[in-house]
């Protein structure tokens, strides 16, 4: 099915193949004073010493490291990433006085029109349905998005990137049914695009040549087996992040010349969670993205907490059972919201029906979702039983109908706007800390990346204002761009994307503060001094974390 796909698309693909050949050779010297003391490429750490060690360095030991864990724990993982490091907490950062209100002439980014794919002329293709083509993310080129699209006065300082990992195979079963098999073999010949045909050879030659300090030593760096086994990340789930990685160099490398004269690996901070599907995500994003990629220079963090919390970003302890809590009443909330449940019974009895079932031995709705949409974004043929009776393109729809209106109920709900603060708390510090050390030039990166998950990036959107409750598709993407004036010395702006989208001026403390399409960087530093933890009525995380009674 995809080959058909990308068949069709060979002509479009040819061409921005040129735009692609040329990346590695666009390098304009810009002489700018180099900040490369505090670099901390090659950080020396304790050399982990996983039970993978003792094992042969033959292709099939990367394959399964580690096993997924998700069946242990529904929220992946235990809070703890200690750092010693006593960083003083959201450092006081200058503000100088406002004297730009110059009038300038904002570039409207190209507003690239996304015409509705029309691959999928079958009107039985659960993928003719928009919003299933819009999770499943099929892998497009050449991509779009408005990334580093402002007027030229405005200088780029760095980059935050908040991912999910790309397609991966389902997390659950019907009970006595077993999942489709799907491929976990990546194809460098899948399209013809250089980047991507040399994808596969690349990773070859850097296998077991990670970091000497890192804590991924000897993982799979991509998919290259004949099964994926659950929860693994697909070959298309590691094409949609090379694809998104190549569109970041266009606009942030080449273009924007974000790295400078020559790309240090120590301009660029990578953090990953302890998940081969969004570990492989981040190694597919960084091939696309990187001007060079060599693994061994590239200092991977591995974070054991989905919502990248440390120690040294929130100033205390990463232990937060509030957020479990929130989670837990905030299901009773929406509950308790009294949704139409009419269409969502009828459904649950026909899908009942086709997997021979009774209804309660359905898997809740998500997960009832996450297996048939991975038929779907695979072109594999929804499930029938022997009586001929299939599952159909419009129980999908309804399905997808079911979780948008719940997800958006979520949104509503009071105790869940305290989970995602919580949950969000982290990530957002320590960008804003991240950007204050930007502008002090106290840092040499230029680049950070959050490879995680669904989980981690809701929490964000919905701290922005920005969620809609939508389950966020694979390889999706938020992006905090930190720009300063070329004329005016120490005024620092924000832009906030999402999936290539600007919507700056709709976050919550942007709105109707901007300043010709971009954000002051005050107005973030602001609500995370004052504003994040509103809805738990304490300013502090840790006394936000240990009292349900907030
Ligand atoms: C559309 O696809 C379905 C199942 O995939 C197939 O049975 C049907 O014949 C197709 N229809 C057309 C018009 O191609
Ligand atoms: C990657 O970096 C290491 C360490 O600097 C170096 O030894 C190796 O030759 C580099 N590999 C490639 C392919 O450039
Ligand atoms: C609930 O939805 C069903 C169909 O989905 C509709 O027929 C019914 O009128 C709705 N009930 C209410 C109270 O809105
Ligand atoms: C918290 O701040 C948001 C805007 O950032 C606002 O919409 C909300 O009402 C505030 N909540 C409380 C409890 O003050």
């Amino acid at each position: 099915m995809y080959r058909v796909l990308f068949l069709r698309r060979r002509a479009v693909c040819i061409v921005s193949a040129i735009w692609i050949l040329t990346m590695l050779f666009t390098y304009v010297f810009v002489t700018e004073e180099s900040q490369r003391s505090e670099g901390k490429r090659f950080r020396q750490q304790v050399r982990f010493k996983a039970k993978t060690d003792s094992l042969p360095l033959a292709e099939d030991t990367f394959q399964d490291i580690p096993p997924h864990k998700d069946s242990q724990d529904p929220d992946y993982g235990i809070p703890v990433e200690v750092n010693n490091a006593n960083k003083k907490f959201l450092e006081e950062f200058v503000i100088v006085p406002d004297t730009d209100e110059l009038k300038l002439t904002s570039k409207k980014g190209n507003q690239e029109k996304n015409p509705r794919d029309s691959t999928f002329e079958n009107s039985s293709d659960p993928l003719s349905l928009p919003r299933i083509a819009e999770y499943c993310n099929i892998p497009k080129l050449p991509h779009t998005g408005q990334e580093g699209e402002v007027a030229s006065v405005y200088k780029l300082k760095s980059v935050y990137t908040v991912m999910r990992h790309g397609d991966r195979t389902t997390l659950y079963t019907f009970p006595r049914h077993r999942n489709p098999t799907i491929s976990c073999r990546f194809k460098s010949n899948m399209v013809a695009h250089p980047k991507i045909n040399a994808f596969a050879q690349t990773m070859d030659s850097f296998t077991g040549k990670q970091n000497t300090g890192s804590l991924f030593l000897n993982w799979a760096l991509y998919p290259n087996r004949a099964v994926c086994d659950s929860s693994f990340l697909t070959p298309v789930g590691a094409l949609q992040h090379i694809i998104n990685g190549v569109h970041f160099n266009q606009k942030y490398v080449q273009n924007l010349k974000l790295f400078k004269e020559v790309f240090s690996p120590d301009q660029v901070k990578i953090k990953v969670t302890e998940y081969s599907r969004t570990y492989q995500s981040a190694m597919a994003f960084l091939y696309g993205f990187l001007p060079t990629f060599n693994l061994t220079e590239l200092n991977v963090q591995l974070t054991r907490n989905i919502f990248f919390c440390s120690e040294k970003a929130v100033g205390s302890s990463c232990e937060c059972p509030s957020i479990q809590h929130f989670k837990k009443l905030s299901n009773r909330e929406v509950m308790s919201a009294k949704l139409n449940l009419t269409r969502q019974k009828h459904l649950r009895k026909e899908i009942a029906e086709v997997f021979e079932l009774n209804v309660d031995q359905l898997p809740f709705n998500y997960a009832m979702f996450d297996i048939l949409s991975s038929y779907a974004c695979h072109g594999i043929k929804l499930p029938c039983n022997n009586k001929g009776k299939c599952i159909t393109k419009d129980m999908l729809s309804g399905l997808t109908e079911y979780l948008d209106k719940s997800g958006a109920a979520y949104e509503k709900s009071p105790s869940f706007k305290k989970h995602n603060q919580l949950s969000s708390y982290p990530l957002l510090m320590d960008i804003g800390n991240h950007m204050i050390s930007v502008a002090h030039g106290k840092t040499n990166e230029k680049f950070v990346l959050y490879s995680g998950h669904d989980k981690t990036v809701s929490p964000v959107l919905s701290v922005l204002g920005i969620n809609p409750g939508k389950w966020v598709k694979y390889a999706t993407r938020v992006v905090f761009e930190l720009y300063n004036r070329h004329d005016v010395k120490d005024h620092y702006y924000i832009r906030i994307l999402h999936d290539g989208k600007d919507l700056t001026s709709q976050v919550n403390f942007c709105k109707e503060k901007m300043s010709n399409g971009l954000c002051k960087i005050k107005h973030f530093l602001q609500f995370l001094k004052e504003d994040i933890l509103n809805e738990t009525r304490t300013k502090q995380f840790s006394k936000a974390c240990k009292d349900f009674t907030r």
